[in-house]
């Protein structure tokens, strides 16, 4: 396929865990092209992301923190078709990093998690007004979109509900952008959860959880040895229905990516989440 008729990809967090992988689902699709590879690490800067993501050959991409040249030097590609830079940063320069993609012009496909609703906001605003697509997908995984679906209907016929949600230790916020949306699903069924049957005290503060909003609470576990895990568990007199997601490898993550990659093109908006371009 010439160049002109792939799409240029911008990857930003490329040293990273899910950068690194990304490096190598983009360098195998055979509609992209990697264009510039972003990370503010500095033991990073100048090194090549094929070496560093371990593929056999270099991409003669080098890694640099110049996110600003690198927009403007993409978008000036006119002969290309629109480009995409995707994200998986951290959550202090996530917002940042989009409003920056989408003046250029850029549309970003999102992954890092933390944003809050008036970040989310915010973006979507800046995003319908300058008709750029955008995608921020706090999940990628298909198998969290169905887990997604069986709460959604397990919750018309159980009034008890907690999310548990299980991570490796380098993670930043807390709970994952994923546990929250899962809460948010369940919270638009229009009722409450948990009613109180006693009056409860916590003996150490935030032994319950934090409430997510309609009496959904979630639980934020963190230890060396996980990936990402969640459990949303269903309890009703006599019986529990426990739906559980388990990650062993960052490479499911990786359908999703590309699929997003392709689709933030024909849209003018932002959208939040896979199940909305599946
Ligand atoms: N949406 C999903 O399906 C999904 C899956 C896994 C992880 N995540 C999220 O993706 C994010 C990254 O996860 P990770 O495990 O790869 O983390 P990581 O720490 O391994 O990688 C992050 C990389 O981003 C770089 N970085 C930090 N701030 C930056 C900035 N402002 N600009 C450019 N580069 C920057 C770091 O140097 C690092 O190399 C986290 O928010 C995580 O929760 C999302």
């Amino acid at each position: 396929m010439a160049n002109q008729n792939k799409i240029p990809v911008i990857i930003n967090g490329a040293a990273g865990k899910m950068g690194r992988e990304v490096v190598k689902a983009v360098s195998q699709a055979s509609d992209m092209t990697i264009m510039g590879a972003i990370d503010t690490s500095l033991e990073h800067q100048g090194k090549d992301i094929g070496e560093l993501a371990g593929l056999s050959e270099p991409l003669e991409v080098p890694i640099t923190n110049q996110l600003e040249p690198m927009l403007g030097y993409v978008a000036g590609e006119r002969q290309m078709l629109p480009g995409v830079i995707v994200d998986f940063t951290h959550p202090s320069g996530v917002y940042d990093n989009v409003r920056s993609a989408i003046a250029y012009g850029i549309r970003p496909v999102v992954g890092t998690t933390g944003l809050s609703p008036q970040q989310l906001q915010d973006l979507a605003d800046f995003a319908e007004k300058a008709s750029t697509g955008c995608l921020i997908i706090p999940n990628f995984s298909i198998g969290m979109v169905l887990l997604q679906q069986a709460a959604v209907t397990a919750s018309q016929y159980f009034d008890h509900v907690e999310i548990i949600e299980l991570h490796h230790n380098q993670k930043a916020d807390a709970p994952s952008g994923t546990a929250i949306q899962t809460a948010q699903m369940l919270a638009e069924m229009g009722k409450s959860f948990n009613p109180a049957i006693v009056k409860e005290e916590e003996k150490l503060k935030g032994a319950r959880g934090s409430d997510a909003g309609e009496g959904i609470r979630i639980h934020s576990i963190r230890l060396p040895g996980l990936i990402a895990h969640q459990e949303v568990i269903f309890g009703a007199a006599g019986q529990i229905y426990t739906l559980r997601h388990d990650t062993s490898d960052r490479a499911c993550y990786m359908p999703g990516v590309l699929l997003a990659i392709r689709k933030v093109q024909q849209l003018k908006s932002l959208v939040y989440g896979l199940e909305k371009i599946l």
